[in-house]
Parts: structure tokens; C-alpha cells; sequence
């Protein structure tokens, strides 16, 4: 078993539990737009699913620098000079700033959750996507498209919830 096994293998499990719990907050909410009120059952599960989150952040993070200090140790720092490595990045810093700001109730629930699913799915693919052959604003101009397509996609479904 070597290092970069066990860089990876934290690398998947932090990636799970960040994506799986993203994705979860997401139906949570959306079944809490039936009523309009998250009540405190639906809060509960939230709260659970935001400490899931975090850990797979804490663990992508301490993972994804010991890739960086792996790269250093076996002369492999090139790997890191790659677009879709610093979109990756400028993904992963917007997923820290977007949950310091829905915590802080500064961006609303609605725009906080498309930017969270977006992001987190984003930073997989990114990461997954060894051949992806796109400059750095490329990646980011259809990334913000993204966010923007699931933005008005999740309204459209939480309205339709609410009419049911
Ligand atoms: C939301 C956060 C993140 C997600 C979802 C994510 C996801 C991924 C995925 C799915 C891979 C491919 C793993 C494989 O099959 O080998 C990967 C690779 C990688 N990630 Fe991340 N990552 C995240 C954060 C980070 C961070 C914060 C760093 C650095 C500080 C990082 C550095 C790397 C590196 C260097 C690789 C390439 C590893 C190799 O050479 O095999 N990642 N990432």
C-alpha cells in the first residue's frame, strides 16, 4: 500500500461524503418547499447533512495537500501547473465562501444551494477528468453557467413542488 493509495482512497471518501451530502441537502430542502417551512425534523437532517459536508471538505483537504507535498517528494510538481487543477481550486475556495455566507444567512437558501450542488459536482468531475483539454477561463466561464442553469432549474422544480 502505497502513499498514493491512501491519498486517493481519502480522496474518493471525502469526495463521497462531500458530493453525497450536497446532493442530500438538496432533496431535503426540496421536499421542505412542499410547506414552505423547514420544520425541525427537516432542520435536523440539514444540520447532520452540513457536518457530513464539512468532514468530506476536511478530508479532500488534508488528502488534496498531501497530493501537493507527494507531487514535491517525487518530482511531479508539473502535475500541478494544469488549468483544470486552479479551476478545481477557484471551485473548491467558492464551496468554502458560499457556506460561510449561507452560515452567516448572507446569500439566500435559493442561490446558496445552486452554487453548494454546482460546486461540489463540479470539483469531482474537474478532478476526475484527467484529458479535459479547456483553459483555465473556459473551465470557469461554463462553470458559471452552470450555477446559473441549476439555479433557475431547482426554482422551477420548488415552485412546481409548491403548486402540488
Ligand atoms: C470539493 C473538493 C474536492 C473534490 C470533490 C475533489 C475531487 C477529486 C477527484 C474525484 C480526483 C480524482 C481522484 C482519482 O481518481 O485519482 C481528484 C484528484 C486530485 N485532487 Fe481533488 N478534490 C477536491 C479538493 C482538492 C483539494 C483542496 C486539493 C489540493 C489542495 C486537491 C488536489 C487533487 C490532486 C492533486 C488530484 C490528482 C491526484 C493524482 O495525481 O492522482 N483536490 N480530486
Amino acid at each position: 500500500m502505497n502513499w498514493h493509495f491512501i491519498l486517493t482512497a481519502g480522496h474518493i471518501i471525502g469526495t463521497v461524503l462531500g458530493v453525497g451530502g450536497a446532493t442530500f441537502a438538496e432533496i431535503f430542502y426540496l421536499k421542505s418547499a412542499r410547506d414552505g417551512i423547514i420544520d425541525q425534523t427537516e432542520s435536523g437532517f440539514l444540520k447532520t447533512t452540513y457536518f457530513i459536508m464539512r468532514l468530506g471538505m476536511i478530508i479532500l483537504l488534508f488528502s488534496g495537500f498531501g497530493y501537493l507535498i507527494w507531487y514535491r517528494f517525487t518530482g511531479q510538481e508539473a502535475l500541478m501547473y494544469n488549468p483544470r487543477f486552479w479551476a478545481k481550486m477557484t471551485v473548491v475556495l467558492t464551496i468554502v465562501i458560499n457556506a460561510l455566507l449561507l452560515q452567516a444567512k448572507k446569500i439566500s437558501l435559493n442561490a446558496g444551494s445552486a452554487v453548494s450542488l454546482t460546486s461540489w459536482y463540479g470539483a469531482m468531475i474537474l478532478g476526475s477528468w484527467r484529458g479535459l483539454e479547456a483553459g483555465y477561463l473556459q473551465i470557469l466561464i461554463f462553470y458559471t453557467a452552470s450555477v446559473i442553469a441549476v439555479y433557475f432549474i431547482l426554482k422551477t422544480i420548488k415552485n412546481k413542488i409548491k403548486t402540488k
